[in-house]
């Protein structure tokens, strides 16, 4: 059963690093899901780039806006789901746990500097996201390469995840299998659970 959780964290691993160097060499896990409560109370689920997962913390990051309505509903409830899927296996990953907005700010330097100029371009943008606008072009940034390389920098923000369910789903031909696990004093415990 053991493998069966480094066997998610090697493709979360997989699906961050892939996305962190090009991005048309995305993995599978690359793209998750993210699910919050939303400030109403309803559920609010939105597409992420995942920059990061960590076995041995038990982490999972990627980067938003920190004007993005996520954030203030990840201030109001940490709560998090996130989900992904890799169509071709047959495979999907649900994972839960609680997120961490409160990166240093060296912390935050040091991926913002090693980000590609393209992906930085929404952190440029004068409009917070979501403000309504008459035309899209309204909301473009002149430049992905500023004068001021540290344009939009205060609007960067690090996203932690303490990742404390992970639920496993195998849907190969040769037979379906599920696993679910929780993380107890710093351990994954759990086991297969019918599909
Ligand atoms: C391919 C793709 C990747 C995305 N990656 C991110 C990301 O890494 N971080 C992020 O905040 N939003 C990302 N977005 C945009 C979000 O899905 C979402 O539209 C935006 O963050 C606003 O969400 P919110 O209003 O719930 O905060 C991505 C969207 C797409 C289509």
């Amino acid at each position: 059963m053991r493998e069966i959780v480094g066997c998610v964290w090697s493709m979360l691993s997989a699906g961050a690093n892939a996305g962190a160097r090009v991005a048309a060499a995305r993995s599978p896990f690359t793209l998750l899901q993210a699910a919050t409560v939303g400030l109403d109370g309803a559920p609010r689920v939105r597409t992420i780039v995942l920059r990061g997962a960590s076995e041995e913390k038990s982490t999972l990051t990627f980067h938003t806006d920190v004007r993005s309505e996520k954030v203030a509903e990840l201030e109001k409830d940490s709560r998090i789901a996130l989900v992904g899927c890799d169509l071709n296996a047959g495979i999907q990953i649900r994972l839960e746990g609680v997120a961490r907005l409160a990166a240093s700010v060296e912390e935050r330097l040091a991926l913002w500097s090693i980000s590609r100029p393209h992906s930085l371009i929404v952190y440029r943008a004068a409009r917070t996201p979501g403000t309504p606008i008459a035309l899209p072009q309204e909301a473009h940034v002149a430049s992905a390469r500023p004068a001021d390389s540290m344009a939009g920098f205060e609007n960067f923000c690090l996203v932690t995840v303490d990742v404390q369910k992970i639920d496993y789903l195998d849907l190969s031909p040769d037979g379906h299998k599920r696993a679910q696990f929780s993380r107890r004093n710093g351990a994954w415990q759990g086991g297969w659970v019918a599909p």
